[in-house]
């Protein structure tokens, strides 16, 4: 990529990722002037010369750095590929990071993370709810080696976070902090000043500080950025509000250089990367994610406030109705810009009620995903979370009675009859 295609300023004026999603990182002069990038459908990439095959691969496999002025080049497209390196600086941009990396799957970049940064007998310390992907994959693929998830449900009382740290610390070296915040489904929120400080306190206990690594897919980049806060790491499942169609599957993570490459390693090692098709999708996603998620936000607190109203609502889970003297509220202020547009709410009742509820809408969909233009809506407790125990679940508030809903971008009116319709 020639550098002209990466400026960020204009005579000491930011850029702001609204305007740079449109062409950053990309030259046209490469590619015949197309405007657009063209999706490169190849495996691998030819070298000009024996020698810089050798080079590439040097760099490529991290023996060495690349030395000043020495042309970078592509080797092989699970390593390396226009497109993923381009959606790679954009996705950075987004989350203020050195570096970004992208994958098959959110699974996909969770699963690397963990990897990159676990051994044996370590343990996790985490927030409960995780999604339930990751949390099925702590506890029944991670224990086999040796791996202890050790979880708190208060992300807020500097007591009970503390109290999980000597917990997890007891059972084994912490070798990584794994987060959601905010929690899918239930908008629980997690400090993450305190947990940078517990993860510094670990630090200088056990010489090793571990990684903070928040998934950031729920409120998304637009509204959230994790690296601001005191998170080493911020992941995602671009499946969601990056994508925003519900037309894809992939995964993202953004960092420093230093732990991004980490990961970019374990990345090729694995095969874990994003085909360049998707990352062309992804591209043309990015440059509308600030209309798409401003419109759902406005949808969703319309939303809110009619299920808020309505006689047959037990309660409304949005965070946009955190109240002043909610200990959330004052986290929900430093690290949110919005609270988004995937909340949950209870119907009075139980599973029954709520299916009923379900059963009758028109409109919206019942699907399990989120963050899509369209409006999707899903009962947690017997399906993304039905692999959590009853137990847990209680703990966490996620009940039979439980509703996820995520405000697509239609008319909000539209959405409202629905609900109407549906509760009657
Ligand atoms: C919060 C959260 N993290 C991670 C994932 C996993 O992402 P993917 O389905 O893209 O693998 C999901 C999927 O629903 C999710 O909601």
């Amino acid at each position: 990529m020639t550098t002209q295609y990466k400026i960020r300023t204009l005579n000491n004026h930011a850029l702001h990722p609204e305007t740079l999603m449109m062409g950053y990182g990309y030259s046209p002069a490469l590619s015949e002037g197309s405007l657009k990038p063209p999706i490169f459908l190849t495996s691998t990439f030819v070298f000009e010369s024996a020698q810089q095959g050798k080079d590439l691969f040097d760099v490529t496999a991290g023996r060495r750095q690349s030395r000043p002025g020495e042309k970078t080049g592509l080797v092989y497209s699970r390593f390396n590929n226009p497109n993923f390196e381009i959606l790679e600086d954009r996705l950075a941009i987004w989350d203020e990071a050195g570096r970004s990396a992208v994958f098959a799957s959110g699974m996909a970049a969770i699963s690397t993370v963990l990897l990159a940064f676990l051994r044996p007998g370590d343990t996790i310390l985490h927030s409960r709810p995780l999604y339930g992907g990751t949390e099925t994959l702590m506890r029944n693929q991670l224990t086999a080696f040796g791996i202890t998830p050790v979880g708190f449900t208060d992300g807020i009382d500097r007591g009970k976070i503390g109290a999980a740290v000597q917990e997890a610390m007891a059972k084994g070296r912490v070798g990584l902090i794994m987060l959601e915040t905010p929690a899918n489904p239930t908008n629980g929120l997690v400090d993450l000043r305190a947990i940078a400080a517990a993860a510094d306190e670990i630090g200088a206990k056990q010489g090793h500080r571990p990684p903070v690594v928040v998934d950031n897919t729920l409120l998304g980049p637009m509204y959230q950025k994790p690296l601001r806060h005191g998170a080493d790491l911020a992941v995602y499942s671009l499946t969601k509000y990056a994508g925003g169609h519900s037309d894809l599957v992939a995964g993202g993570v953004s960092g420093s250089e230093e732990l991004v490459r980490k990961i970019g390693m374990l990345r090729g090692a694995l095969g874990t990367q994003l085909d360049p098709h998707s990352c062309w999708m992804l591209l043309r996603s990015l440059e509308t994610l600030g209309i798409r998620t401003e419109r759902a936000n406005a949808n969703a607190r319309k939303v809110a406030e009619f299920l808020r109203a309505h006689a047959k609502i037990a309660k409304v889970h949005y965070l946009g109705f955190l109240e002043a003297a909610d200990p959330r509220k004052q986290v929900f202020d430093r690290q949110c810009s919005a609270p988004g547009s995937t909340f949950s709410f209870e119907v009075k009742g139980g599973e029954a009620e709520a299916f009923a509820m379900l059963d009758r809408l028109k409109i919206m969909k019942l699907a399990v995903s989120l963050g899509g233009t369209e409006t999707l809506i899903s009962h947690p407790a017997s399906t993304t979370h039905s692999g959590v125990a009853r137990v847990l679940r209680e703990e966490i508030g996620l009940t039979e009675a439980l509703i996820r809903i995520s405000v697509g971008i239609e008319n909000s009116d539209d959405l409202v009859a629905d609900l109407e319709q549906a509760l009657a």
